[in-house]
């Protein structure tokens, strides 16, 4: 797989000639909300601050025509606001936002690298800013001792409870460090790890192409190409590679949380699972995992304690198939994201589990 020509999963812009509303300093608020909520687009033209203005001023407007402690009107809200604030565009002149006062948003050019000019929603240009703020600033992964630069639409660890059980369990692994698999491989920090740990080929899997593009970016920075690969694909990606390969070590680090709806393609398969994903990583686990080999992986209660009645996928296996037993559990209490969080009780109570098994 050449990874040089994945083409980014990146925001819808909008190139074709279409009817917009002009949104200036002395437009009617009111009359411009109007518009938005009857999906007519809107051009902030001014500052780059206006669009921010306009974006609260829907919100406001909104959340009083709603009741929200109606669940249904919640939800109807919530419809709304994305649909109308979809339609706030902002217009990019080679590569640059044309507003002033605006950020400068590396992404523009590199995701869209023939389309110099283009209309693209403000929520989209919020997205692409913050993630571009991250990218180039980098994050500092203290377990690692090294920097990611995450990659747009790629999910990047803010809580770091996990990695910490990741690092301590690797530390004590004694077994062969010959292949090992990284499924769900993100921004590449559990495969880091293990190159750092000493395994001499790493696979890492990811199915949102952007994980890939952007680890192989971070791997080529910090020298790590000798020893990782990466494929886009789902689960352990049954090609040549790795066809007949058995692994020493499979770790997976997968989605929390179950859904019913169809997942979008991005970060939003980091988050959300649907049904079957543990059947078949089980299944094709048993086959990949060598004899002797170590099957880790990481999980949260997060969906038990808020109150869904997800089962537990790594209880179900154990319980309902008999492919695998359990060594170890160790649980750390997840640690709030910010101190705004910490007020919700539900904090307190989640743990973030490692899990070691073992062929029965
Ligand atoms: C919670 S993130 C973990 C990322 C990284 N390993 C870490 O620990 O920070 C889960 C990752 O699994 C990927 N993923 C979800 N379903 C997958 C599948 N069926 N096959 C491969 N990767 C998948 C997501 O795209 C996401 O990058």
């Amino acid at each position: 797989m050449d990874i040089s020509k994945l083409r980014p999963n990146r925001p819808n812009i909008i190139v074709s000639e279409i009817k917009i509303i002009s949104y200036t300093l002395k437009s009617n608020v009111q009359e411009i909300i109007g518009e938005l909520i009857s999906g007519n687009y809107v051009l902030v033209e001014d500052f780059y601050n206006e669009g921010l203005k306009l974006l609260h001023q829907l919100k406001k407007y909104l959340k009083k025509e709603y009741r929200l402690n109606d669940y249904q009107q919640q939800r109807e809200y919530r419809k709304l606001y994305r649909q109308a604030s979809q339609k706030i565009l902002l217009e990019v002149v080679d590569h640059q936002l044309r507003v002033k006062k605006s950020p400068s948003i590396g992404w523009l050019k590199i995701l869209y690298p023939n389309t110099y000019d283009f209309f693209i929603s403000f929520p989209d240009i919020q997205g692409l800013n913050s993630s571009w703020q991250w990218y180039i600033k980098g994050l500092e992964i203290k377990t690692l001792n090294l920097k990611i630069h995450p990659y747009y639409d790629v999910y990047f660890p803010t809580r770091f409870s996990h990695l910490n059980l990741f690092s301590n369990w690797i530390k004590t692994y004694s077994g062969s460090k010959e292949h090992a698999i990284d499924i769900g491989v993100g921004s590449g920090v559990i495969s880091f790890s293990l190159i750092q740990h000493g395994f001499l080929n790493v696979l890492g899997t990811d199915t949102n192409k952007n994980a890939i593009i952007g680890t192989d970016l971070d791997s080529k920075r910090l020298e790590f190409t000798d020893n990782l690969t990466l494929k886009l694909g789902d689960l352990f990606v049954e090609d040549v590679y790795n066809k007949h390969k058995k692994f020493d070590l499979i770790v997976f680090n997968p989605p929390w949380l179950k859904t019913e709806r169809k997942l979008i393609n991005g970060i939003d398969q980091a988050i959300y699972y649907e049904d079957g994903l543990f059947t078949r990583f089980f299944k094709d686990a048993k086959i990949y995992l060598k004899e002797k080999g170590k099957l880790v992986l990481l999980f949260s209660n997060f969906a038990e304690i808020t109150g869904s009645n997800q089962k537990h996928p790594i209880n179900e296996e154990l319980k309902n198939n008999n492919r695998f037993i359990q060594e170890n559990l160790f649980k750390q209490q997840a640690s709030p994201a910010s101190k705004k969080t910490r007020r919700k009780d539900w904090r307190k109570h989640e743990n973030t589990e490692l899990w070691v098994l073992n062929h029965t």
